[in-house]
């Protein structure tokens, strides 16, 4: 069974595609607000009858219902509004995600836990601590969405196929964000090759402040985060063994120990089975361990 904790829009669309990809015959959405993760629950299945697929999503209000979960998603805390960055969220999320880890801690303690709530990478530190779980079985979602966005724009760019792009984008879920140009390609030649410097460095921003724009337009980004979600889930599930960017617990990789933070994993049924430590330049060193004094900085306050 996958479970996603938090039946908000972001919840509501990773257990929607999950289920469109058959990735669990049962997929559990559970929330606080009654009422909520029951008539999501319900619009899914209406869907799934009428494209004939068997997989059962239900709504729930119960942590015990969590009990056999494979995999849990949780998404729940505040969303970002207009204006505010994912830090601002800490204080208010930390709580909501330490009790959240708690009960899964207790009913589905082999379950492996993919923390999405922001600001990510201290919401995965807390998951990590507070469930005592091993670290391969934590591992937060953040990297997959901004490596998303990232292909996005050199697709814009180049005019390629968008299935052609590959790329990767590590460090922090926020202000400190990595998009590595020089270890992403258009059918595995350089992006160097196809645009000038300029070009590769406006993509790096723009992928670092998209979120931030699609916020003030439309209140949320939904799509994007909940279909990394079930991309990152479908790894797992089919043992595909991916490299993706994944929010996990350090221990002396990338020089740095008792931090989460994004590094590209290969994931698979055991979850997080190896990380793979890139060769950074000095620019690229530089920006992600700002990102993990940054993290550092915030986790260093919160009461674990
Ligand atoms: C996002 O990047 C807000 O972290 C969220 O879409």
């Amino acid at each position: 069974m996958i479970t996603i904790i938090g039946s908000g829009k972001v919840g509501g669309d990773a257990a929607l595609f999950s289920a469109l990809k058959k990735l669990d015959d049962q997929i559990l959405l559970l929330d606080v607000a009654k009422g909520l993760p029951q008539g999501e629950a319900m619009d899914i299945n209406h869907m799934l009858s009428e494209q004939g697929i068997d997989v059962e999503v239900t709504g729930s209000n119960d942590y015990e219902d969590i009990r056999g979960s494979n995999i849990v998603v949780v998404v729940a805390g505040s969303a970002r509004k207009p204006g505010m960055t994912r830090m601002d969220l800490l204080k208010i999320n930390a709580s909501i995600v330490k009790s959240v880890t708690e009960n899964i801690k207790k009913y589905a303690d082999d379950s492996m836990i993919i923390p999405v709530s922001n600001p990510l990478d201290p919401m995965a530190y807390i998951t990590q601590k507070v469930s005592g779980f091993d670290r391969s079985r934590v591992f937060g979602m953040g990297g997959m969405l901004d490596l998303s966005r990232f292909r996005q724009f050199i697709h814009e760019s180049t005019g390629h196929s968008r299935d052609s792009i590959r790329g990767l984008v590590i460090g922090e879920h926020g202000e400190n964000m990595l998009p590595l140009p020089r270890f992403s390609s258009v059918s595995g030649i350089p992006l160097s090759s196809f645009l000038p410097k300029a070009k590769l460095d406006e993509i790096v921003q723009n992928t670092k402040q998209v979120a931030a724009k699609v916020i003030e337009l439309k209140g949320a980004t939904v799509h994007a985060p909940g279909n990394a979600i079930s991309a990152i889930v479908e790894t797992v599930v089919r043992d595909r063994k991916q490299v993706i960017p994944v929010a996990t617990y350090l221990d002396g990789e990338y020089g740095h120990s008792d931090v989460t933070i994004g590094v590209p994993a290969v994931i698979g049924k055991n979850g997080v089975e190896k990380i793979i430590e890139l060769d950074l330049n000095d620019e690229e060193r530089q920006m992600f361990d700002k990102g993990v004094a940054n993290v550092k900085d915030a986790i260093s306050g919160i009461e674990i």
